[in-house]
């Protein structure tokens, strides 16, 4: 069985099937450039509020950018209204974005008070009629994120995926975890198994995935690909080394040095693309990831912490590679 493939979503095929998660605050322009040099297949942006970009928010609006190098890309939106939905979805395409995605699983307050995220999937009716929206609104393929369950009593993942395909999503994404555990729990793989069963529109599962072992395990169960989030932070070529291991090659082994003189790239990207302020607030959040493990990674991150330039925090990495 190939695992591995070029996975088309609608009018666009993928160079292979593995996807970056979108993440707030990380899959970001720099953060996503990366990921496609680490041989992601696509890379979705963090969700953009379609509430926002209605009335005209910046910061929103520049969520959307897509860089040249950043293809193919996955914008994802979120909202509780069919004309904001729609008016988001014609800002992601013509800002550049090849896909278009619909989050209704994002277990986080602010946004479920908000009726978006995760709590649309106690109301498939109205979720039905924001992803119809979206579909008609644009030309791309549009797609839905949503969760296999909201609570560990009912399996919602393969009525989700029939929604989906229903509504004309051209795939849907399963985070194989209920709403409930957030993010950390097992994912359960026969959820995802029965939800592929059930359609025929690609089910991209995800939840968890952090070696070429549990990618294989979702794949085998029918899902057409895999997306992976914090696996891919701090390590963003993940995805080129589970080709590899399928491949039978020995995924090329990064060591403490070379993953910090990555991590100072993205740094050095940040502060390019953000400014220095912002582009070294941005970075510092995911520091744990790319030290996790390190002998002197407490140490690093207390000091990163104090530091407000690039020269100073380009200083403190290379002293901190120099210990390693
Ligand atoms: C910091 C963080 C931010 C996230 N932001 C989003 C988001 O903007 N949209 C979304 O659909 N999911 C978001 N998620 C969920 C991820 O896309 C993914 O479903 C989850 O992390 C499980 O995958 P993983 O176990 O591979 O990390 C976020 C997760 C994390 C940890």
């Amino acid at each position: 069985m190939k695992l591995i493939y070029p996975l088309t979503i609608g009018s666009v095929t993928l160079p292979n099937n593995l996807v970056l998660a979108p993440m707030a605050g990380i899959t970001d322009s720099p953060f996503r450039v990366l990921c496609l040099q680490g041989g992601a297949g696509l890379v979705c942006a963090e969700m953009v509020s379609a509430h926002a970009l209605h009335y005209g928010n910046a910061k929103s609006g520049r969520m959307l950018q897509v860089s040249p190098k950043e293809h193919p890309v996955s914008m994802q939106i979120f909202g509780a209204d069919e004309q904001t939905i729609q008016e988001a979805a014609r800002q992601a395409e013509l800002a550049g974005a090849d896909i278009i995605d619909l989050n209704a699983g994002c277990p986080v307050k602010k946004i479920n008070k908000a009726g978006a995220g995760c709590v649309l999937m106690k109301d498939e009716a109205k979720l039905a009629r924001l992803l119809t929206a979206a579909v008609k609104s644009v030309k791309i393929p549009v797609t839905l994120k949503t969760r296999i369950a909201l609570n560990h009593k009912e399996f919602l993942g393969a009525r989700l995926a029939k929604l989906a395909e229903d509504c004309g999503a051209a795939a849907v994404t399963l985070h194989a975890r209920a709403a409930v555990d957030m993010h950390s729990g097992k994912p359960n793989v026969e959820a995802l198994a029965a939800a592929c069963a059930a359609v025929k529109i690609p089910v991209i599962g995800n939840g968890g995935v952090t070696d070429a072992g549990r990618a294989q395990e979702f794949l085998e169960a029918g899902c057409a690909g895999v997306m992976i989030g914090r696996g891919a932070v701090g390590n963003p070529f993940i995805f080129q080394d589970i080709i590899d291991t399928f491949d039978g090659r020995t995924p090329q082994s990064r060591s403490p040095q070379k993953r910090l003189e990555i991590y100072l790239r993205l740094v050095e990207e940040n502060v390019s693309y953000y400014g220095e302020h912002i582009g070294i607030n941005r970075s510092r959040k995911t520091a744990g990831y790319w030290i996790n493990g390190f002998p002197n990674a407490a140490t690093v991150r207390g000091e990163f912490v104090r530091l407000d330039t690039l020269p100073k925090v380009r200083a403190l990495l290379l002293q901190a590679q120099k210990m390693l």
